[in-house]
């Protein structure tokens, strides 16, 4: 059943395709022309023109939904800017419904970490520690402030205990109960981040780590019991993150949810695969899909990837 390639088509258990792809965008508020991320080939910093023009292009590559993070030009300690009404990622998602309609899903990334001056995704105390419960505040106003901007679907990534539930209630409380929430639900304290605080300009202060919020990787249970807590609270999708170094916890998560399972294959995981074939060690093209499909078959029915685009135009 292998000897031919309409052969193996026909028995292949698993397919990846364009419906499945989420793509990741930065949107500077300060940039006049887009600037490459140089540990991220191909992944630029965006100015409001120029993601107007990328999402359109996602989306006449069929790609279904683009997720936003923001570049702003100030940061504070509470990381302010993340709530403002005029915010760089509330202007492109207003910009983009205005483009888009309904033709594309707006997802937002829901944290503080790049609007923080210290770079951690939460409120820090004077001791140093992320202050889980004010941090669900600050939470909540960025929830509003991005479904009146037109998102539809917020994405909590900061990975406070209750932040699903704290984002639900606010949604609901002014009138956007359509607003979707996707969990960043099993999310790593991982090495794997690297380029992505690159393209975000995040250093986290006094050579910090995320370590006292985000899951030790030795820990699979734990994945899911924080994926039943953000359910209970009102996931409506869970993730995990990163991807390939945790397909058994896709796994798992596919195994105790009926709900959307996506997964992050996260900035180093790219990363690694473009620094490889541009040494000529790996086929690029075809570690892309060989990834990429084993993170379907792990139990994914979303994948967030850099190669969003790349994956959209091989398969036309
Ligand atoms: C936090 C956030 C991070 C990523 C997505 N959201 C970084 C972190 O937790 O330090 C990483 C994504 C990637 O590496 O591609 N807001």
């Amino acid at each position: 059943m292998r000897r031919t390639e309409a052969l193996r088509r026909m028995v292949a258990e698993t397919t990846l395709t364009t419906d499945d792809l989420i793509a990741p965008l930065f949107v500077s508020e300060t940039l006049a022309e887009p600037r490459g991320i140089p540990s991220l080939p191909g992944v630029v910093q965006h100015t409001q023109d120029s993601v107007r023009a990328q999402v359109e292009r996602l989306a006449g590559l069929g790609i279904p939904a683009v997720i936003l993070f923001g570049l702003p030009a100030a940061k504070d300690p509470t990381g302010s800017e993340a709530a403002n009404p005029d915010g760089v990622v509330q202007v492109a998602l207003s910009n983009l419904r205005s483009d888009m309609g309904d033709d594309i899903v707006l997802i937002a990334d829901l944290c503080v970490d790049e609007y923080t001056s210290h770079g951690h995704c939460g409120i820090v105390t004077p001791g140093g520690a992320v202050d889980n419960d004010a941090t669900l505040e600050l939470y909540a106003d960025i929830a509003l402030a991005q479904a009146n901007a037109g998102a539809d679907i917020c994405a909590p990534s900061g990975m406070m205990d209750g932040q699903v539930l704290a984002i639900r209630d606010a949604l609901d409380s002014e009138d956007h109960t359509d607003v979707a929430i996707m969990a960043y639900a099993a999310k790593y304290a991982s090495s794997f981040y690297g380029p992505f605080r690159d393209a975000v300009d995040v250093t986290i202060a006094d050579g910090g780590d995320r370590k006292g919020y985000q899951q030790d990787y030795r820990n699979a249970r734990e994945a899911v019991e924080e994926i039943n807590f953000d359910i209970s609270e009102g996931a409506d999708l869970v993730m995990v993150k990163p991807a390939l170094a945790y397909l058994d916890i896709v796994a798992a998560a596919r195994a105790v949810t009926n709900v959307p399972v996506a997964a992050y294959h996260v900035s180093g995981e790219y990363a690694m695969v473009k620094a490889a074939a541009a040494n000529g060690w790996i086929d690029g093209d075809a570690a892309m899909f060989e990834i990429l499909t084993s993170i379907k078959r792990a139990g994914a029915d979303l994948i967030l990837t850099y190669f969003a685009a790349d994956v959209a135009e091989a398969l036309r």
